[in-house]
């Protein structure tokens, strides 16, 4: 690793899509830190609408102003085996609310008992976007609402074509 890329962090999540709010915490890591890898990644609890490729086609559509965030999939792999094998020191996470918590907490204790090397950093939410998540903008995408301003304009058609119905209002 090169001198000017010393502290590399893993923004790991499903992004099923990626919303404002992912993006506030994305570009608050890219200032913590050197480099910044969103890490879009399989939650065997959910079932995504979105493949992993087009995940990842749409972060890189709405995160190129940063010059240090870099976008990649993770697969079948452990998210502590990825972390240690690009040298990343730490996992950043955004916490909204109190019943984020708990999850949240659980998988940062277990992914530092994987690696113990890497810290998980939570940045809290923007308080606009405290009620923002992907599932509810699928669920309201798919009942017709205006998603435009919980995700960047860039995504929206693709996001409105998957989901059902385009905009009735
Ligand atoms: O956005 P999400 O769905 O809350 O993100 C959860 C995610 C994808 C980060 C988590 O499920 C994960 O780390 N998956 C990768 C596989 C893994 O390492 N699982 C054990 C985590 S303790």
């Amino acid at each position: 690793m090169s001198d000017s890329v010393r502290r590399v962090a893993v923004c790991p999540g499903s992004f099923d899509p990626v919303t404002l709010g992912h993006l506030d915490i994305i570009g608050r890591a890219s200032k913590l830190f050197d480099k910044v890898i969103v890490l879009v990644s399989t939650n065997l609890a959910k079932n995504p609408s979105f493949t992993l490729k087009e995940r990842l086609l749409m972060i890189e559509a709405v995160t190129s102003q940063y010059q240090n965030v870099i976008i990649d999939i993770l697969d079948g792999e452990l998210l502590a085996n990825y972390v240690r094998r690009v040298g990343a020191i730490a996992i950043v996470k955004g916490l909204r609310a109190v019943s984020d918590f708990e999850y949240e907490f659980q998988m940062a204790l277990a992914n530092k008992k994987l690696y113990p090397a890497a810290e998980t950093v939570f940045l809290t939410t923007a308080a606009e976007n405290m009620y923002l998540s992907s599932s509810v903008v699928k669920q309201i995408a798919s009942l017709g609402g205006d998603i435009s301003s919980f995700v960047s304009p860039e995504i929206l058609p693709l996001i409105q074509e998957r989901l059902g119905r385009q905009q009735s209002q």
